[in-house]
């Protein structure tokens, strides 16, 4: 008896099964309720008293490495046909593509640029590095100039200066330089300080900047053009400059644009006033027109600043400035039906 039951877990340890019914086979044999491991337990009773501590622990280890014997089986059998499956249905449909959309900060920058190509403005680029003269010095801004402390920036290199460009205006200096008058261009781009960052400041933002030069150039010219621009981008048909001052324009002014007081958000944003600033701009100074070799005599001109973000958070009631620049999808796609 004991002879027989050595052989059974001997064969047990060999038995190998590819399908689901072989193994089911091989369980309904040992383990079933006919099977050989219920008949043993019955024959059981008729063994002598002396071999029955044996005869039990060979019955119990067949009994294990049955067991054991079918769930390893079906285990190796369902990965084998997992990676099967996998690799099997060529013709399964894939994972579907998550289309992305574009960052709010580029979709303001095509606007603007799109509001301005309309009446004949060129796009125009330069170095977000930028060296002393083309950010400071040509713009009127010479060293120790106290408006340069409102533009700290990173520094690259010390004597001669290399920085972080702090505004767009420094493109304009490279355009005159490289081209001649009738001037009409955009430039928008990257711009960095080294600012606190909270919700309405950051240490790197974007500005697009405008110049215009030409012959005959007057105040008037700069008003229309910024009326035609707000009304374009905000539909909104009323703005006033108020004096300002930036070195690198004479006069200099700060544009706002009539919001209104319609809802609590106009009053939030507006601080009560209706009134919103969205730019700075002003007549080139006739000093910057030398330092490009544009005869101030000849030519006169306009220029113009603003900053891309805070137009974006106007145009869609966006409230902390660091959300340009986490890159949280949550954020980012609630933009994907604006054009
Ligand atoms: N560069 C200025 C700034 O970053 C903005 C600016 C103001 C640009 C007046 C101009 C301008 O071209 O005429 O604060």
């Amino acid at each position: 008896m004991l002879d027989k039951v050595k052989e059974l877990i001997g064969e047990v340890s060999v038995f190998n099964a590819t399908t689901i019914n072989e193994i089911e086979a091989f369980r309904i044999k040992f383990l079933g309720k006919k099977g050989v491991l219920n008949n043993l337990f019955v024959e059981f009773k008729n063994v002598a008293p002396a071999e029955r501590k044996d005869f039990g622990q060979a019955l119990n280890t067949l009994k294990n490495s049955a067991q054991n014997k079918v769930a390893q089986l079906k285990e190796t059998l369902e990965n084998a046909t997992e990676q099967k499956g996998f690799y099997g249905d060529l013709t399964r449909p894939s994972e579907p593509i998550e289309l992305g959309s574009r960052h709010p900060i580029s979709l303001v920058r095509n606007q603007i640029i799109d509001v301005f190509s309309r009446i004949g403005f060129t796009v125009s680029e330069g170095p977000e590095i930028e060296d002393d003269w083309h950010n400071f010095t040509a713009l009127n801004l010479p060293e120790y100039h106290p408006a340069r402390d409102m533009q700290d920036t990173f520094f690259i290199e010390k004597n001669p200066d290399l920085l972080l460009r702090t505004h767009t205006s420094s493109v304009q200096v490279r355009y005159m330089e490289s081209h001649k008058p009738p001037i009409r261009t955009i430039s928008p781009g990257r711009v960095f300080r080294n600012e606190d960052i909270s919700a309405r400041a950051h240490c790197i933002f974007h500005q697009v900047e405008g110049l215009y030069i030409d012959t005959d150039v007057s105040f008037a010219d700069l008003k229309q053009t910024l009326l035609y621009f707000t009304k374009e981008m905000f539909g909104k048909s009323k703005i006033r400059l108020r004096p300002s001052y930036f070195p690198f324009t004479e006069p200099s002014a700060e544009v706002d644009i009539y919001w209104g007081l319609e809802t609590e958000t106009d009053y939030k944003i507006t601080k009560g006033t209706g009134w919103l600033e969205i730019m700075g701009c002003g007549m080139v100074d006739p000093n910057v027109l030398k330092n490009a070799n544009i005869d101030p005599e000849v030519y006169s001109g306009y220029a113009f600043g603003m900053g891309i973000e805070r137009i974006a958070m106007l145009l869609y009631q966006i409230p902390d400035i660091r959300m340009f620049y986490e890159n949280d999808v949550r954020f980012l796609e609630q933009f994907k039906s604006v054009l």
